[in-house]
């Protein structure tokens, strides 16, 4: 009689590596998440494997940032580099990469920015770029989060004119200004150093938008449409999942999983049974997938 059941197949985890350090460290707004230098990438992905894990979204923090983010589409840059990493020891992994220039820019927005104002339009054939140039080292999906008008097709453009007319595109279609995000900023330092992101994400208080959102990147051609966060808008999963029947992604962000943490830290909840209840509640609201910082622990609870 049940009608949903969580699998592992359905988790995509997120690995933040980290050009400066040389052993992992620990996020401290996220306990028991860390981050990796690009030597031991491989490793840890071939220890979430083991543990039944298919699918990875790699984040980076670069080891030097300008205005322009130049640092994100280089050849040996960190994301780059640990694709082909990942890639040669472990090919059967899933490799999705984040198309973001928040973490490479020194103002920390998602675009490029002039007088204050994020200039979407500039933006756009600089993370066709980036897109490339994790294609171009191996990834499966490119996965654009940085709300800019347009960025699905400027990307699949670029992508099938270099050759990549396999590389799928995951839009982060309906990603809202939350406060969510507040421990994702301290674990890939993208913070911001004026303003906020609401000229580009999405206004909490709407829903009409994530659908309008949802359909122009289906129309530009992504192959996976994704709301963002996840347990606050699980009517916003449910209404495009309904409307479009589309493949659709949900972030299960940084602010979701450090709540449970904290809960658990206190001694006032069951932090595992909770992650997993949380996690269903997504995948019946409408979500195919869903990106966690829990999947180990996941792991952990479907194997016992
Ligand atoms: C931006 C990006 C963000 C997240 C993923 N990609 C943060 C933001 O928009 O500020 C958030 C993920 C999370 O909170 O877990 N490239």
């Amino acid at each position: 009689m049940r009608e949903t059941e969580l699998n592992l197949n359905d988790l995509i985890t997120p690995v933040f590596v980290d050009e400066r350090i040389s052993s992992k460290t620990e996020i401290p707004s996220m306990p028991g998440y860390f981050r990796f230098p690009i030597k031991d990438v491989a490793c840890e992905i071939g220890r979430l494997m083991e543990l039944g894990l298919k699918a990875f979204i790699l984040f980076g923090i670069p080891g030097r940032k300008d205005e322009v983010g130049s640092s994100a589409f280089g050849k040996n840059d960190v994301v780059q580099k640990s694709v082909r990493k990942i890639k040669e020891e472990y090919d059967d992994a899933v490799v999705i990469t984040d198309v973001c220039l928040c973490e490479y820019t020194t103002h920390g927005h998602c675009g490029i920015v002039k007088n204050s104002q994020i200039l979407n339009d500039e933006t756009l054939p600089v993370i066709a770029k980036v897109a490339v140039s994790h294609a171009e080292a191996g990834a499966d999906i490119v996965a654009p989060s940085g709300m800019m008008d347009g960025m699905v097709k400027a990307i699949r453009r670029a992508l099938d004119c270099e050759g990549f007319e396999d590389t799928a595109i995951m839009s982060y279609s309906a990603k809202y200004a939350s406060f969510f995000y507040g421990p994702f900023r301290e674990a890939a330092e993208s913070g911001y150093s004026f303003g906020d992101r609401r000229s580009y994400q999405m206004d909490f208080h709407n829903k009409k938008e994530a659908i309008r959102e949802v359909e122009l990147d289906i129309a530009e051609g992504a192959d996976i449409v994704m709301v963002k966060p996840a347990l606050a808008y699980l009517d916003v999963i449910s209404e495009v999942k309904k409307k479009f029947n589309h493949p659709l992604a949900a972030y299960n962000v940084s602010g979701e999983y450090s709540m449970v943490k904290a809960v658990e830290k206190m001694g006032w909840m069951d932090g595992k049974n909770l992650a997993y209840e949380i996690l269903t509640a997504i995948k019946r609201a409408g979500a195919d997938m869903i990106i966690t910082y829990h999947s180990r622990e996941i792991a952990e609870v479907l194997s016992n």
